[in-house]
């Protein structure tokens, strides 16, 4: 079996193909003629998000049995052209869902209690103790679109903050809902009941853009939002002028339409804290999501076994 690694995994994912005797690993480092002419007689392909695996680039490798990714979203990945061809898309849902929550959890205190300010104008030599005054998450109301893995670990946390929290997800029932502590509620009234609103639904043509000029107005004056999860869901061009109108009283980002983000509205709003895609990159969950889908892939070649796809 050939094995290539298109991006940077740990020496343990590398170890879960090392261990089978014959197969040959390629890693991301190691491609001298580049990533078609390594895929033109691979078995699997493993990736993270950075490379697009497109229709043009499955055309190179005729021998492709299973492309693993390791971590949820699979938007990078042309499903449909995968699909068509017989090959099988996989990913590892769950194993960075501790990650994006503690960094979900992070970026709503870092905007209750201006942090990046603060750490900003010490920098800078100042003591703006007075300006810096914050509000307590104690008492608010999250809403979490989305409760699936990450939206639960998300409820789980906030709970411990005294946090009201509802949330909304056609596919989870009020009962598993209420086990965490959660008031399941229709779409519309999770935008208009809550002080933060944090995005953890995948990228889908239902999902896109459903933050945009109607669902903001709907939102309560001073809301505040995550966005952990895709910068497609956003209407960016919506969200800064609500950020500007102090409509959306704060925003964290850490996921953007075009990644790396570059030349954005934005960049220097001073309500607005940007990460660069860094929720699920923690070491914990790079080793769990690169030794699941190892072994997933490896079970796939091996015998045949469908997992997460
Ligand atoms: C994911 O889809 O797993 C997350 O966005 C993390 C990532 O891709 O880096």
């Amino acid at each position: 079996m050939k094995i290539v690694l298109a991006e940077k995994v740990s020496p343990a994912t590398l170890a879960v193909f090392a261990a089978e005797p014959g197969w040959e690993v390629l890693t991301h480092d190691k491609l001298p003629d580049g990533l078609p002419a390594a895929l033109a007689d691979a078995d699997a392909l493993v990736v993270r998000s950075a490379v697009q695996v497109d229709d043009a680039l499955m055309e190179k490798a005729p021998k492709l049995r299973v492309i693993g990714r390791a971590g949820v979203g699979v938007d990078n990945i042309d499903a449909e052209a995968a699909t068509r061809r017989g090959i099988v898309v996989m990913n590892t849902p769950g194993a960075n869902a501790v990650a994006v929550a503690e960094l979900t959890i992070g970026l709503m205190l870092a905007l209750a209690r201006k942090v990046p300010a603060a750490n900003g104008t010490m920098h800078a030599g100042k003591w703006e103790k007075k300006s810096l005054q914050g509000s307590e998450l104690r008492g608010k109301t999250l809403g979490i679109l989305g409760l699936g893995r990450i939206g639960l670990e998300v409820a789980r946390r906030a709970r411990g903050f005294g946090l009201e929290i509802i949330g909304s997800d056609p596919f989870v029932s009020a009962a598993v809902a209420r086990e965490n502590g959660i008031r399941l509620v229709t779409i519309d009234e999770l935008f208009a009941g809550c002080e933060y609103l944090t995005l953890h639904v995948g990228l889908t043509p239902q999902t896109a853009d459903i933050i945009n000029a109607k669902t903001l107005a709907a939102m309560k004056k001073g809301v505040r939002i995550i966005n952990c999860a895709r910068g497609e869901l956003i209407d960016d061009a919506a969200l800064v002028e609500a950020l500007k109108s102090g409509h959306v009283a704060g925003a964290a980002l850490d996921v953007f339409r075009e990644e790396p983000l570059k030349n954005s509205a934005y960049t220097g709003l001073d309500n607005v804290i940007l990460t660069p895609h860094i929720a699920g990159s923690t070491g914990e969950a790079q080793e769990a999501v690169g030794i699941q889908i190892a072994r997933q892939v490896r079970e796939y070649l091996k015998l045949g076994v469908v997992q997460n796809a």
